[in-house]
């Protein structure tokens, strides 16, 4: 089989990982193309990966570079737009989470993925391809806990990204869409149901100014699914001891718990400060090995026509959730959803 030719839109933080794995560690890829609106991020795709066609103009990509499929890691406010454009020109596409930030453009999304069934459509929900979220998937299938009916999730960062993430909230919709849409698109997969209403409050009680651009620091939403089933999610921006995102699914017969302590490795350290264990700091270190499995994943599916996990379908519904989150946020009452 042919290798996919990939464009890689969007060389940020994110970016940057994405094109690496696809470039150096993912079989069956390889970057043709790269676009970014940033100057110096094309001469890194130069320099580090030896990708020669590079754009500073989405739509230019498109029409001129010899590629299959786009890779899109650019900011969340353009994601609907990139992916409707690749999917009108015949391209396979990975979006990054979240698929678009308003309802309406998700919609849109998904209409031209379903107009278009020979290009491969996949959202970048990487927890379901970290080996401890499947696994725990698994169990569920196989009834190891009953009928699962609660998922308590949480997605908490290190408060000295706190800066870069104000500068963030513009574009990304907000910390419901940008960081609990992970935590959201878990309860769905678990629990197997829709969500019909959404309530959630929060406050910025370290860094003022997320409060400035409507945002939060710390939040707590609470979800109800529409056969009653439940979820408790809860995001913070302001901790002190790494980057902890974990999950419980409380089940009719039993418990699954993920990752409760954000541990990096097995190493204990017995000094004079105590017997601790170091944690891991970000995103990026938690699910690098799942960063890897959901790039394999997407040029699997692209190259034989498989179907993903996780597809546009799944990009609305998350969004859905996470709109009414923040709209029940700022105007203090339960959010109904409606479709
Ligand atoms: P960033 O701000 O570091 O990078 C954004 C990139 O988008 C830059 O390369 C910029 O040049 C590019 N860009 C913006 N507008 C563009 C346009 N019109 N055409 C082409 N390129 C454009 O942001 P970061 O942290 O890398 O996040 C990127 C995306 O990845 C966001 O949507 C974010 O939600 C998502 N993300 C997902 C994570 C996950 O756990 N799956 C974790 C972190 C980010």
């Amino acid at each position: 089989m042919k290798p996919l030719k990939i464009g890689m839109v969007g060389l940020g933080r994110l970016g940057k990982r994405h094109a690496e794995n696809l470039a150096l560690r993912t079989p069956g890829a390889s970057i043709e193309a790269a676009c970014s609106v940033v100057p110096e991020e094309l001469e890194w795709a130069q320099e580090r990966l030896g990708v020669k066609n590079l754009f500073g103009d989405y739509g230019a990509m498109l029409v001129s570079a010899d590629i299959d499929a786009v890779f899109i890691a650019s900011s969340s406010a353009v994601h609907a737009a990139q992916a409707i454009a690749a999917l009108k020109a015949g391209k396979h596409v990975f979006c990054e989470k979240p698929m678009g930030i308003s309802i309406q453009e998700c919609l849109e999304v998904e209409a031209a993925a379903a107009a278009h069934p020979k290009s491969t459509f996949m959202v970048g929900f990487v927890r379901r391809f970290d080996p401890s979220y499947r696994y725990a998937k698994e169990l569920i299938e196989q009834g190891a806990i009953g009928e699962p009916f609660l998922v308590r999730s949480q997605t908490v960062d290190l408060d000295e990204y706190a800066a870069f993430q104000v500068g963030f909230v513009p574009t990304s919709g907000g910390i419901f869409m940008d960081m609990n849409i992970h935590d959201i698109d878990l309860a769905r997969w678990y629990l197997g149901d829709e969500v019909n209403s959404a309530y959630a409050i929060g406050g910025s009680f370290v860094h003022p100014e997320f409060a400035q651009v409507m945002d939060a620091d710390n939040t707590c939403a609470l979800l109800t699914f529409s056969t009653g089933k439940m979820a408790d999610l809860s995001v913070s921006r302001t901790a002190f001891h790494g980057h902890d995102t974990h999950t419980e699914i409380v089940g009719s017969r039993g418990i699954l718990k993920i990752g409760i302590t954000p541990v990096k490795n097995r190493v204990e350290i017995f000094d004079s400060f105590g017997a601790r264990k170091p944690c891991v700091r970000d995103f990026y270190e938690r699910f690098e090995e799942a960063f890897r499995a959901e790039a394999a994943a997407f040029v699997e599916c692209a190259r034989s026509g498989a179907t993903p996990i996780v597809g546009a379908r799944d990009g609305t519904e998350a969004t859905r959730v996470g709109f009414c989150l923040t709209e029940s946020f700022r105007k203090g009452r339960i959010a109904t959803i409606r479709r």
